[in-house]
């Protein structure tokens, strides 16, 4: 995680980087730091807290100079303090380091420094690459080489920016497991974790590999490889629509991503349901009918939300394309070495294209020798392009750290794989034809759904002073289950637990007493009955219920209404598309209950919205 952006130029440095500060926030926002030069001086300023934090202290305290780099920091090793802000200094001001990822032997390198005599101000493990690059400069005067040197004495990861007063005209960029991305401007360059933070500054960028170290001046940039050979690299062009990520008239993100989530499916959609072979299209799979045709298992592999896609995908690819699949925690996927079948695609599922866990489970499937697909929505994301293929999303900027367009988006394009790969065998072309009816009416029950909020909004009110709650659905609304307990716990901070609706009489009931209310998944459906039993269970041992029924279901309406303290009525659509509409209820319930607990709905406490370290 933590997002990195240097500027070098003839601007001044401050403005730009609190800019670009912001919109890398969704990285980490536990406190924020800046480190220019004017000459031979350098001027370092951190703070606790949000970049907002920071911009109010630089009002005070401003950050002169044309160069400079900046921070803002998701922690791993330390709290959240001044101190442990980056950037973090070596020698007397002699070297300043901003980093991104995990120095696994950094208290191995530390105590060697201490041994040294070398004073350390903070709990990081970035430290110590600030202190060995002041020593290196001490012997070799000359930036770009300790650099160098200390690169090779780093395990673990790291993206790092760092600049000098010995050679104040230059920033000095590494890589190695998280991303960096040089902004290449008119006498003037940009040096960033991801292009997000170019937004406005530059459309034109070099992506730095693995084991690369880059040089930037106003007026140049250099790439240098493992061996310290100069690389020669072509700048693109980031022809991408960065979309609209401001909060428009919505008091959060997250409100307005899931009110947005109509358009986001229209998107998802556009251009990718064909009539005349009644089947999906996608233009980047890269891979023949012959090869897809001949795949046997599918491997789906993700985080957090995007694994509860996954979920569903596992039950979407077994009844339309019949294919066996597996879904793996990408965490400890990238760890097992399960038997994988020759004909077996591997798909990372993944909003920000970043998260570390998936990169590494798709590059180890990549290794293994297996055809990778991406099912993105961050264009020109590492995920996206080391992927062999893959599918864009086209859901727009998600900001809030809850996922909540990503997720019903991400469902859609595994329904439109599904029907793909149920084509390429057993699916029939009116079958075909009736899965193309369903997605295309998709976003407008979509619609229809999100008029619900105000009656969500009044079950929140109800609600909202509860300890925990309890997410029950089966099958297609097992994994929605999951997602909707991961929604309130993540920006409710109420414990939640999501679980398939039977599995509960072996645990989660005793959960149940008066003051536990449990939400029941009961869309119209195959499994239905079964639901209502176990829905029955908790009633008998007297927790509150609150359903999620089917819009015109008269046994809904009746037996969900007679046993329920709480209704909620969605549209009625194919079993397969329950989850993208029974997401949007439990969705709108986690936004309120966390506002009605003053909770901060688009940046709850400890987490981020890209997890770029293990
Ligand atoms: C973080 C975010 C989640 C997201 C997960 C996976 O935990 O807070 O919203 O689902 O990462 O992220 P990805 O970008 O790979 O979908």
């Amino acid at each position: 995680m933590c997002g990195i952006i240097g500027y070098v130029g003839p601007r001044e440095a401050e403005p730009i980087l609190v800019e670009g500060l912001r919109r890398l926030e969704y990285r980490g926002y536990d406190s924020a730091g800046v480190a220019t030069l004017t000459g031979k001086k350098m001027h370092l300023r951190k703070k606790a807290g949000r970049v907002a934090d920071l911009s109010k202290f630089l009002k005070d305290s401003p950050a002169p100079g044309t160069v400079g780099i900046s921070h803002t920091r998701w922690a791993t090793h330390g709290a959240a303090t001044d101190t442990n802000a980056h950037p973090h200094i070596g020698g007397p001001n002699t070297v300043a380091v901003v980093h991104n990822g995990v120095i696994e032997n950094y208290s191995t390198l530390k105590k060697q420094l201490i041994d040294q005599g070398v004073e350390f101000h903070s709990q990081t493990d970035t430290e110590v690459i600030s202190h060995l690059i002041a020593q290196k400069l001490e012997e070799t005067d000359d930036l770009v080489e300790s650099v160098r040197q200390v690169l090779t004495m780093l395990k673990g990861t790291y993206g790092l920016a760092v600049v000098s007063p010995k050679n104040p005209e230059m920033i000095v960029g590494a890589r190695l497991g998280s991303p960096l991305v040089i902004g290449v401007g008119e006498n003037e360059n940009f040096l960033a974790s991801d292009p997000t933070a170019l937004i406005g500054c530059t459309q034109r960028v070099v992506y730095l590999k693995d084991h690369q170290l880059c040089v930037i001046t106003d007026t140049d940039f250099h790439i240098y490889d493992e061996d310290h050979e100069k690389v020669s690299v072509a700048v693109q062009n980031i022809d991408w629509d960065t979309g609209d990520a401001s909060k428009g008239d919505y008091e959060h993100h997250m409100l307005k991503e899931i009110f947005e989530q109509p358009e986001a499916l229209e998107n998802a959609l556009r251009g990718r349901l064909v009539d005349a072979d009644n089947t999906a299209l996608f233009g980047g799979l890269n891979l023949t009918n012959r090869q897809l045709r001949r795949a046997e298992r599918l491997i789906l592999t993700a985080c957090g939300t995007s694994y509860h896609a996954g979920l569903v995908g596992e039950y979407l690819f077994e009844e339309y394309a019949r294919m066996p699949v597996e879904v793996e925690y990408a965490s400890e996927f990238r760890y097992r070495n399960p038997p994988i079948d020759q004909h077996t695609i591997c798909i990372a599922i993944t909003q920000s294209g970043e998260t570390a866990d998936t990169l590494a489970a798709l590059r180890e499937s990549k290794r293994k020798g297996h055809p990778t697909l991406a099912i993105c929505n961050v264009v020109g994301s590492t995920i996206a392009r080391e992927a062999d293929g893959g599918v864009y999303l086209h859901a727009g900027p998600e900001v809030g750290v809850a996922s909540t367009k990503a997720f019903t988006s991400q469902v859609t394009t595994l329904a439109m794989l599904a029907l793909f790969f149920g084509r390429l065998r057993h699916l029939s072309s009116l079958q075909g034809a009736k899965m193309i009816e369903d997605l295309r009416a998709l976003p407008d029950a979509v619609r229809q759904a999100l008029k619900c909020n105000d009656e969500v909004k009044r079950i929140a009110e109800k609600y909202h002073g509860v300890s925990n709650m309890l997410f029950m659905g089966r099958q297609y609304m097992y994994p929605v289950a999951l997602e909707g307990a991961l929604k309130l716990k993540e920006i409710s901070y109420i414990h939640a637990e999501g679980y398939p609706a039977a599995e509960m009489k072996h645990g989660p009931i005793a959960l149940v007493d008066e003051e536990t209310p449990s939400i029941f998944l009961t869309p119209r459906g195959s499994v239905f009955d079964k639901v209502m039993s176990n829905l029955e269970e908790v009633k008998a041992r007297r927790g509150p219920i609150i359903a999620i029924a089917s819009e015109g279901d008269a046994r809904a309406a009746d037996y969900v209404a007679s046993k329920a303290d709480e209704v909620i009525f969605v549209p009625d659509v194919p079993e397969y598309l329950q989850p993208v509409i029974t997401s949007i209820p439990l969705q709108l319930l986690a936004y309120h209950v966390a506002l009605l607990r003053g909770c901060d709905v688009d940046k709850p406490r400890n987490l981020a919205k890209s997890v770029t370290v293990e």
